[in-house]
């Protein structure tokens, strides 16, 4: 089969680009923004790979514009954003920042006017600094501030907005920030970070209800989600493969599905009242999966607990992280193994039937790191191939049952890519961040592709 080669997508496929507001906007000191978690992490010596900061980032704050000439160019139905909270609501709560809203005003009117439905994320990791200081998704009172926040941007966007997403990957901001970390605010707290998920998906289901109560229309959920493959079929590993896996997925979506957590994790979640759990399953109108890798997992090792992205994991935990042997691997390391691909979106069908909702996949891409060659061009042959392999695995869930409505592309543009800075590059469009010039990647003439040819049927 061509590499390259595309299936047919149904009418009405909705084809996006994703980015987020920390890692493109730059502007952290302009126009009223507050500080956010971030901010202050990356300020630490040693936190972010090469001393990068995202003050300046792709300055999507004052280039969207041209931004949003480079999306209609592409011909994508949708951009998912975020909004900033720092630069809505400066501290977390209280008034909203006229200026920061005004940002969003601009944007949004400017994606309409291209034909290119606004589909934000409300929040995207970068916690207000003055919420992350009294203790962050730690403190329960962060889900209440959450709560305050949608509502605010649903009365005052949900005529403009056709689609939303509470959250994005309540499980790296847990694991990473709280957990292990990696992200901020770099706590490493072991499975004592579980709370600060609980205080996420609360954050989530009182979010729907403040959208809801708005009148904002569809409303959905961006978790990251990929196939968790045991070391082998030892008992150990089983279930050590098993626990990693509850934590990694199912903790974040179960109690969205079905209003529980999985069992197994209940002695790290003391005191959940059911009321609680009822919040989280707000119903949602569809499920957005971020996906990129399988992991494999094993029990624990001497002396390891494995790698993520080069961060040592603390060799006391009941798992170990593997490498996934035997596939090529992206420029960030990461394995690229489309069929787990398919193989996550079946085993979500069958894990919850009819409970689950329509899904979009809100992110899924690579980090390939070509940059413009003598004639000017970028050409990521290995981004395309990536992305065609990986369409392909999609759509063979579809032909298992999986209903899949959409599939937004990470990244419209090279971006900061937390604590590996600039070095890993996950753009269509490639930034020179010396001059902000962006170049259109090999990979975006070819994407535009794939939407003319789904829309011409
Ligand atoms: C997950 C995150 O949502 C996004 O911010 C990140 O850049 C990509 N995946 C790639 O790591």
């Amino acid at each position: 089969m061509d590499k390259s080669a595309t299936p047919c997508f149904p009418p009405g496929f909705v084809w996006g680009v994703s980015t987020a507001a920390y890692q493109v906007e730059g502007a952290v000191g302009e126009g009223g923004r507050g500080q956010s978690s971030w901010d202050a992490f990356a300020a630490e010596p040693g936190r972010i790979r090469g001393g990068d900061t995202a003050e300046v980032a792709c300055d999507h704050y004052h280039r969207y514009p041209e931004d949003i000439a480079l999306m209609a160019d592409l011909g994508v139905d949708a951009y998912r954003f975020s909004f900033s909270w720092p630069r809505v609501q400066p501290g977390g709560s209280g008034p909203v920042n006229a200026e920061g809203l005004a940002f969003y005003d601009r944007l949004v009117d400017g994606l309409l006017a291209a034909g290119i439905a606004p589909t934000p994320t409300l929040f995207h990791w970068d916690t207000p600094l003055e919420l992350e200081r009294a203790g962050g998704w730690l403190n329960r009172d962060t889900a209440e501030r959450f709560a305050e926040y949608a509502g605010l941007l649903g009365s005052h966007f949900s005529d403009r907005i056709p689609r939303w997403m509470t959250l994005n990957e309540p499980v790296s901001l847990t694991m990473l920030g709280y957990g292990a970390g990696i992200h901020a605010p770099g706590l490493e707290l072991g499975f004592d970070a579980l709370p600060a998920a609980h205080h996420l998906l609360l954050a989530h289901g009182l979010g729907v209800q403040s959208l809801r109560a708005a009148g904002a229309g569809s409303i959905g959920i961006a978790n990251n989600h990929g196939a968790t493959w045991p070391a082998s079929q030892a008992v150990e590993d089983l279930e050590a493969a098993a626990l990693y896996d509850n934590l990694a997925n199912w903790i974040f979506a179960d109690p969205i599905l079905t209003g529980a957590y999985p069992d197994v994790l209940a002695p790290y979640l003391p005191g959940v009242a059911d009321a609680d759990l009822a919040t989280i399953a707000t119903p949602i109108d569809w499920y957005g999966i971020n996906s990129y890798n399988p992991t494999v997992v094993g029990a624990p090792a001497a002396g390891t607990g494995g790698l993520i992205d080069g961060h040592a994991l603390d060799a006391s935990l009941p798992f170990s992280l593997r490498d996934v042997e035997g596939y090529p691997r992206t420029d960030f390391g990461w394995p690229i193994v489309p069929e787990a691909f398919t193989e996550m979106l079946l085993g979500f069908k069958a894990r919850y039937g009819s409970k689950l909702p329509p899904i979009y996949i809100t992110e899924n891409g690579a980090a390939f790191n070509d940059g413009p060659g003598a004639d000017g061009r970028v050409h990521d042959q290995r981004r395309i191939d990536y992305t065609a392999a990986h369409l392909q695995a999609l759509r063979a869930a579809m032909d298992g049952g999986v209903d899949i409505r959409g599939y937004f592309h990470w990244s419209l543009l090279d971006n900061f890519e937390w604590a590996a800075g600039y070095s890993q590059r996950f753009g269509l469009v490639h930034v020179d961040y010396g001059t902000q010039r962006r170049t259109p990647k090999d990979s975006f003439h070819w994407y535009r592709g794939v939407i003319g040819e789904s829309k011409s049927g």
